[in-house]
């Protein structure tokens, strides 16, 4: 759950310039991924050296100070997190901060690829939910926005994620012309498994081969299409992250919108992430990356890197300033596969 407003007295940890408290940390394993999602990335996108990408183990010693400054949830993304070799021993080793009572949760972002693979072992490490990204359920269409995935393997994924007694939530970004005629089957498919739903705006963060505004659907237009079918029930408190969440009422699931192009939801963030070479990006709409690989390499102990987060933390910005324009022209120009989703 969401930690609630900074002024809570007995919180001795990260606490940014604008007071809020940061007890998330989202960690990117890798920039590279199996898939080439339109919104995402180019076709022939360059990928980090690899020589530039910590190792496992300077992660987990990174990931530990973070926890060790009062940081309670833990998200691994990428790039696809599972395409990390050994990616299970990472999981595993921080496994510790769940067993110790130090870390709320560990969950996962992932396209579900690999999800058959590994769905059982996350599992028994102490992971309990997953986000899987699917932006439809038509092979074809699911095809050219993935550029090469195939829909079988996530929907394996997702199969398996559930046996395992993973608790899994679909998101899906909504594209104009692509697959707004698919949201509806997507819903139903994911309510009727007991998965939430939550759809995106498509948001200007990296260079990609077209022009996202091609892409763009505001989606106060797909809620207004679905409400002509379902009773869309607003669900009154929000939860934790950026996601407004409403109960569909045919279908007792339900759907969240996350539209940081249409509404702000920067006013109670609560979170930080760290890319895969161990810079640490303060917003995800803004290009403000702090360097921890170097005082993460200058010594064994930890106060460097301690007192380097603590200085970064006080620069978060209030927030993102996304506006339609920047769909053509993306003034951040690191993708979300390098900054973690
Ligand atoms: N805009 C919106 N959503 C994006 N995602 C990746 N890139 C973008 C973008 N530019 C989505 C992925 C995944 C989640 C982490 O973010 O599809 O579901
Ligand atoms: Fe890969 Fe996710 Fe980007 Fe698609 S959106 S290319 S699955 S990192």
């Amino acid at each position: 759950m969401q930690s609630d407003s900074a002024t809570a007295s007995a919180w001795t940890g990260l606490i940014d310039g604008f007071g809020r408290k940061i007890d998330y940390l989202r960690v990117s394993l890798t920039d590279r991924c199996n898939f080439r999602c339109v919104y995402c990335m180019g076709e022939d996108v360059t990928f980090l050296p690899k020589n530039d990408v910590l190792s496992l183990d300077e992660m987990d010693r990174l990931v530990s100070v973070f926890v060790g400054l009062g940081v309670r949830r833990l998200r691994l993304t990428g790039g696809e997190p599972l395409a990390r070799k050994n990616v299970m021993g990472l999981v595993h080793g921080l496994s510790r901060h769940l067993q110790s009572g130090a870390v709320d949760e560990i969950t996962l972002t992932t396209n579900g690829s690999l999800l058959s693979r590994y769905a059982g072992d996350l599992m028994a490490a102490g992971v309990r939910r997953v986000n899987v990204s699917l932006d439809t359920l038509n092979p074809a269409t699911f095809r050219a926005i993935t550029r090469r995935g195939a829909i079988a393997d996530v929907l394996g994924g997702i199969h398996s994620a559930l046996a395992a007694g993973l608790k899994v939530k679909i998101n899906a970004v909504a594209m104009r012309g692509v697959n707004e005629h698919d949201l509806e089957a997507l819903m139903l498919f994911a309510h009727g498994l007991g998965m939430d739903l939550t759809l995106i705006e498509t948001m200007p963060i990296g260079a990609i081969d077209g022009d996202r505004s091609d892409l763009y659907l505001p989606l106060s237009e797909v809620r207004a299409r679905l409400g002509d079918h379902f009773t869309l029930d607003d669900i009154a408190d929000r939860m934790a992250g950026p996601s407004r969440y409403v109960r569909v009422r045919e279908t007792g699931g339900r759907l969240g919108f996350v539209t940081p192009i249409t509404h702000g939801f920067c006013a109670a963030c609560n979170r930080v992430r760290l890319t895969c070479t161990g810079q640490l990006a303060l917003c995800l709409g803004q290009d403000m990356f702090v360097d921890l690989k170097a005082p993460l390499r200058a010594s064994e102990g930890d106060d460097l890197l301690r007192r380097a987060i603590g200085d970064a933390i006080v620069c978060k910005p209030m927030g993102h300033n996304f506006v339609l324009e920047h769909l053509s022209h993306p003034t951040v120009v690191h993708s979300m596969s390098v900054t973690g989703g």
